[in-house]
């Protein structure tokens, strides 16, 4: 008896292992997200879950390079609008079996009109304008990531009296002029539409500034442009506009600044640390002599990559040595060249030269 009951959970369990390869992985729930979550929210919880499951930080578990991967795989699909598209109707599945745009299923379940709601609407429905607007942040923002709170005023259509002209198309009529004679012509055909008045109402967007978000970049929100009477809104685009930085300068995902040091400590080395752009402090150390123009490299001390924030560009910091000023008594001088016992040695450029 026991053993038929322990037999048939694990034929259960069997069959549930089998339908789980078989249906792929679950990514909603690997990233702990609703089926109805935004674009926004997925990515917030990619970067949540990539910090606490990377495998440097679990190196004791065996699992976790595996879970490292199913975040992975399920972060790639579901912030791809199209990819999602096709995962959630036909799961794993359907994602590796070719490429997105050859999808049988898709042209199969669209010609029989299976759409699920998801057609696209072929015919061409008439769009306000839309709106963009620049958004100024700072780089220590664009690196730690950061939520911004913008109040706009958005027209909202609102009943009114009377009634207005819409839908107009143009449509072929024809005109009996006489008995045989006909006359066709193009002419503008409206429908009577109950008319509206844009009121403007306040309304709060929320804009998360993501770490390695780039100049230039654009954050839409669908459907807060200039409204349309007959259609539907544009789209209002911030676009990110970074601030110059006293300190660092960036370009791609690495960072670059520049560092005074003295001469005593560009012959002697130092060390010596720099704030970052999240107040953590880069250390330096230099034993070596370092000249004028002289470049150091940190790796992963530059910016965030915004694709994947697991990947940091490069610290490049540049010297420039502060050279005492005036004259040194004839002791110190003696001394110097003692200590430092390298031979005078003067090339005298001509910058003529060749003229
Ligand atoms: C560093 O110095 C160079 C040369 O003077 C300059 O072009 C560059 O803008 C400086 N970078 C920063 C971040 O101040």
């Amino acid at each position: 008896m026991a053993s038929s009951v322990s037999w048939s959970i694990a034929a259960v369990t069997v069959l549930f292992l089998i339908m789980q390869v078989l249906a792929g992985r679950d990514f909603y729930n690997i990233l702990g997200v609703s089926k109805s979550a935004t674009t926004n929210q997925i990515k917030k919880a990619y970067r949540k879950l990539a910090r606490e499951l990377h495998p440097d930080k679990n190196r004791d578990d065996p699992e976790a390079a595996e879970r490292f991967q199913d975040l992975g795989a399920a972060y790639e699909v579901l912030s791809d609008p199209d990819k999602r598209k096709v995962y959630d109707r036909h799961g794993e599945e359907g994602l590796s079996k070719g490429d997105m745009g050859g999808d049988p299923f898709s042209s199969f379940f669209g010609d029989f009109g299976f759409g699920f709601g998801m057609k696209e609407q072929e015919q061409e429905v008439p769009k306000g304008g839309d709106v963009i607007m620049d958004l100024d942040v700072t780089l220590e923002e664009l690196y730690s990531g950061n939520f911004v709170e913008v109040v706009r005023y958005k027209p909202v259509a609102k009943p009114a009296k009377g009634t207005r002209k819409c839908n107009c198309r143009m449509e072929m009529v024809t005109q009996q002029l006489g008995p045989g004679r006909f006359q066709m012509m193009q002419q503008q055909v409206c429908d009577e539409c109950p008319n509206v008045r844009f009121v403007p109402e306040e309304k709060l967007l929320e804009i998360e500034i993501e770490s390695g978000m780039r100049d230039g970049q654009e954050y839409p929100f669908v459907a807060e442009g200039e409204p349309h009477i007959d259609g539907e809104p544009g789209d209002l685009r911030f676009k990110i506009k970074q601030i110059k930085h006293k300190k660092f300068e960036r370009r791609g995902d690495d960072l670059y600044t520049n560092v005074t040091i003295s001469l005593v400590d560009a012959l002697a080395g130092f060390e010596m640390d720099i704030k970052h752009l999240d107040g953590h402090k880069v250390h330096i150390v230099r034993d070596k002599i370092t000249w004028p123009g002289a470049r150091m490299r940190k790796s992963n001390e530059g910016m965030p990559n915004y694709e994947n924030n697991n990947v940091k560009g490069s610290l490049y910091i540049t010297f420039d040595i502060d050279f005492p000023k005036g004259t040194l008594s004839d002791e110190v001088r003696a001394d110097l060249k003692k200590l430092l016992n390298m031979e005078s040695k003067h090339t005298v450029y001509n910058g003529l030269q060749g003229f």
